[in-house]
């Protein structure tokens, strides 16, 4: 049982969210609508369908039903209102500063204007920072299954992206049949270009794939990244150098079958190494999850105390893409408000 003044601080505590899916964030009432507007057939209709859809049977069933949300996304309103959506979402939840991965390859099959999408999602960007001062940057996850080709016109893609505050660039996708080491040219022009780098890794493959990551393609964060634990050497070796930032999903590890149980999740043991860790969603709407919800199981499932909490919670701003001076006062800000919040609630 969690304390209500507990539940009451992870809720009011200011957030960032380095690490969720645009297209995977869509809410299922959303994802019906635009379906149906788009002429998209989801083979479901309603509400109970859509739930169907989203239990997955393993790992690259989960990546199917990501690819048929993705597909719903077709005109720039689309973009510009899920972008919305889900910047209130977050807003709701006190997140002060979002990275939202898009997923170019998707949309790239699809022959797709990159300036219609961007321009969506940063007019959808754009309204949530006027209403509700929320500060939402898009980055590009490339699915690894597509060709070398592919990525390299992703980075491109990404490049001309700056101008609409693209700010990484990243891979995701079949990690199991698809390992970093190819990738490193993609990465070198990525981070020549100006863009942080970061990949999915250690989720469905092992800790090679996490070594392959930062050795090879000089990634400033991991997605995921929790079975870099069966190599202590280089657990030791990431926990002491301290920059390279592990953006822990654990429900999402749960639903897509990456773990079998949350007692078999090792978000505990990752931050007793001492790796830098963050919390975050993934695909909330996917999973059933948010980010709130996955402090509050931080706190119910693996005992973190509010210091831990609240560390975690400032790593999400050490980690960010953001310039420095935006970090020092999104620190100040959120380490000032951690202690008014457990001043009023005597925690
Ligand atoms: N794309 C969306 N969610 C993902 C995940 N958890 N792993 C890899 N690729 C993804
Ligand atoms: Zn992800």
């Amino acid at each position: 049982m969690i304390q209500p003044s507990t539940a009451e601080f992870i809720r009011r505590m200011p957030k960032t969210e380095l690490h969720l899916h645009l297209e995977g964030s869509i809410s299922p009432r959303t994802l019906l609508e635009l379906s149906q507007k788009n002429r998209v057939d989801l083979g479901v209709n309603d509400l109970a369908g859509v739930e169907r859809m989203f239990r997955y049977q393993d790992f690259l069933g989960f990546l199917d039903v990501y690819r048929a949300c993705a597909r719903c996304l077709i005109y720039g309103e689309d973009f510009e209102r899920v972008a919305y959506e889900l910047a209130i979402h977050l807003a709701d939840q006190h997140v002060r500063y979002a990275e939202v991965m898009l997923s170019p390859a998707q949309h790239m099959l699809r022959n797709m204007d990159f300036n219609e999408i961007l321009g969506g999602v940063a007019a959808g960007f754009d309204r949530a920072l006027k209403e509700r001062g929320i500060i939402c940057r898009p980055a590009f996850d490339f699915g690894r299954q597509f060709s070398l080709e592919e990525a390299h016109r992703a980075v491109e893609l990404a490049q001309e992206g700056m101008r609409y505050g693209v700010v990484a660039f990243s891979i995701g996708g079949d990690e199991a049949n698809y390992p970093p080491e190819p990738f490193v040219e993609v990465f070198a022009v990525a981070r020549a270009v100006g863009l942080h780098v970061m990949a999915h890794a250690g989720e469905v493959a092992g800790a090679s794939s996490v070594r392959g990551a930062v050795e090879m393609l000089g990634v400033d964060r991991i997605g995921h990244g929790f079975r870099v634990l069966e190599d202590s050497e280089l657990t030791e070796f990431l926990a002491r150098r301290g920059d390279i930032t592990f953006d822990v999903c654990p429900t999402s590890n749960i639903r897509t079958g990456v773990v079998a149980t949350l007692t078999a999740h090792p978000l505990r043991q990752m931050l007793d190494a001492g790796l830098p860790i963050t919390l975050n969603s993934d695909d909330p709407s996917l999973f059933g999850t948010t980010l709130t919800a996955e402090y509050l199981l931080a706190v119910e499932h693996f005992g973190f105390s509010i210091d831990e909490i609240c560390r975690v919670a400032l790593q999400g701003v050490r980690g960010a893409f953001i310039p420095a001076a935006e970090r020092e006062r999104l620190l100040s800000d959120f380490s000032a408000e951690q202690a008014r919040l457990r001043s009023e609630l005597d925690l």
